[in-house]
């Protein structure tokens, strides 16, 4: 395949394939801009320490909707007979859910690596732990021995769980989510820290699989970046299912030993558990890559980008996880083949450039029980943004499906005083699969009216969203608008 630069500028120093990119990291982010790179005819370097593919699908999205998954079986069984199936759960079996949990990953490994390393494709994949260097003056990867030039770089180097100075991760007894997706026995008891998207999730999972479970959050609520109302519809459901919580709750000290750990929070509650997982969010890997000494200007740890993710040296941008933002695959994906498309525009290859990723239009998804599915902006930071909304919540109690499936939830709306619709907030069971349309309406800068127009099939969840919008169109159907 044909490199579009001239290969003075884009030969590694020892005299190897040239390439157009060089990207680091082979996560959601970087392969996705190796992808897309190759396809627009550019040939490409990936360097990846461990395996393609990334956070997401060897220890994070995959992996964890995998073992929520099987959670929900869980639920399915034991609920069963109010839908006059009669049934008992056996046992849960955790090592045989991470089994089921290694397969599905095992498959979708497979279909990548075919996918990355197919023969011709223009990508190369060098196996080894990358590292930004200045040669003679120009950013270039260093693995091992082998320095790799091209015109573009690209960051991809992803996240890392991250936890507090008094904490003592041990794998045991104090956990990442990483490490807790491997246990192979279920605690009795396990303290969550930290009750943002990770530690709702898994506590949903293990609540699932019949453990008590102990939240503790800083923040006055659980999920803090989701609009209020769906705080408050989790933290009910939640406490429906028994599990634990305490909001606005600091960690003064933590002891742990063979029999447990003990926590005592700000307020003097001493809490114990078998085992504690910590959730307090993930850190941009930046540290000991080479960045800063290679020109790249970091941010408290994360890559300082502009509009079109090009960092303070031309021709070097950054994606993904190491970008300020949420930290979700799909924004990696969109930001990997953003980049490979605003240099193939760049360099003449691409005759539109593409249009900038905007973090509030990005879906985002939780998928504790009930599930959580949202985008663009909440009531109070579109109040604060753009002074007068309208909102409408239709609850799912309406709705025929969600009846069927015996779930509770929500749909809210959130538009512009008579503007386009740009915030929708849903909780109840498999409103993620709601979020792609959700997306389309916000990001098409939909008008209530538009969306009251379309026919949404009966009986679906969709209708609930249809619903939603006919009311603020002024013709609400079965709801009192
Ligand atoms: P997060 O930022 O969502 O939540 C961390 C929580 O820990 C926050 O609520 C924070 O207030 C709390 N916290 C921080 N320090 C604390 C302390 N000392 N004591 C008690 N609570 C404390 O981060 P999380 O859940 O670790 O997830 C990391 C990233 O991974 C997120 O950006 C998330 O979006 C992403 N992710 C996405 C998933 C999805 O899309 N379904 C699933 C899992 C993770």
């Amino acid at each position: 395949m044909a490199a579009f630069y001239d290969t003075a500028r884009a030969t590694d120093a020892h005299g190897a394939e040239p390439f157009d990119l060089v990207v680091l990291g082979a996560g959601s982010g970087g392969y996705a801009c190796a992808l897309r790179a190759a396809q627009l005819g550019f040939t490409v370097a990936l360097v990846e320490k461990d395996k393609v593919g990334g956070t997401c699908l060897h220890r994070g999205c995959i992996p964890t909707k995998a073992m929520l998954h099987a959670a929900e079986v869980a639920d399915s069984v034991r609920g069963g007979s109010q839908f006059g199936v009669h049934a008992a759960i056996d046992k849960i079996d955790l090592a045989g859910v991470v089994a089921y949990a290694d397969s599905v990953v095992g498959r979708v490994y497979k279909g990548l690596s075919g996918l990355v390393s197919g023969n011709g494709n223009g990508i190369t994949v060098v196996q080894g732990n990358g590292r930004l260097t200045a040669q003679d003056g120009r950013p270039s990867v260093t693995v091992g021995d082998r320095t790799y030039q091209a015109r573009n770089l690209i960051l991809a180097t992803g996240s890392y769980p991250r936890s507090l100075p008094e904490l003592e991760i041990d794998g045991a007894k104090i956990l990442t989510s990483e490490q807790a997706l491997r246990l192979d026995r279920l605690p009795a008891s396990a303290i969550v820290l930290g009750g943002g998207v990770i530690g709702v999730e898994f506590a949903s999972a293990w609540r699932s699989f019949g453990v008590d479970v102990t939240i503790v959050e800083a923040l006055p609520r659980l999920v803090s970046g989701e609009d209020s109302s769906i705080s408050n519809a989790l933290e009910r459901a939640f406490r429906k299912r028994k599990i634990n919580m305490f909001t606005g709750a600091a960690l003064s000290e933590c002891q742990a030993d063979e029999s447990g750990v003990r926590v005592e929070l700000v307020d003097g509650q001493r809490l114990e558990a078998e085992l504690m997982l910590v959730a307090v969010g993930r850190g941009p890997r930046t540290a000991g890559l080479g960045y800063r000494e290679s020109g790249v200007d970091v941010d408290d740890g994360f890559v300082r980008v502009t509009e079109r993710l090009e960092t303070s040296v031309s021709g070097v941008y950054a994606v993904g996880d190491l970008v300020r933002g949420p930290q979700l695959a799909h924004r990696g994906f969109a930001h990997g083949i953003f980049v490979a498309e605003e240099i193939a525009n760049r360099a003449g290859v691409l005759e539109q450039a593409p249009a900038t990723i905007v973090d509030a239009n990005v879906p985002r998804v939780t998928y504790c029980d009930p599930e959580i599915a949202s985008v663009g902006l909440g009531e109070a930071e579109a109040r604060t943004r753009f002074g007068e909304v309208e909102t409408f919540t239709y609850d799912l109690a309406g709705n025929g499906k969600s009846q069927i499936l015996k779930t509770r939830g929500f749909v809210k709306l959130v538009r512009r005083s008579s503007g386009p619709v740009i915030g929708i907030h849903m909780i109840g069971a498999r409103v993620s699969e709601l979020v792609g349309e959700a997306q389309l309406i916000t990001n098409w800068d939909a008008f209530p009216a538009d969306v009251a127009d379309l026919i949404h099939a009966h009986p679906s969840q969709t209708e609930a969203l249809g619903e939603a919008h006919l009311a603020l169109a002024g013709k609400p159907l079965h709801s009192h608008g």
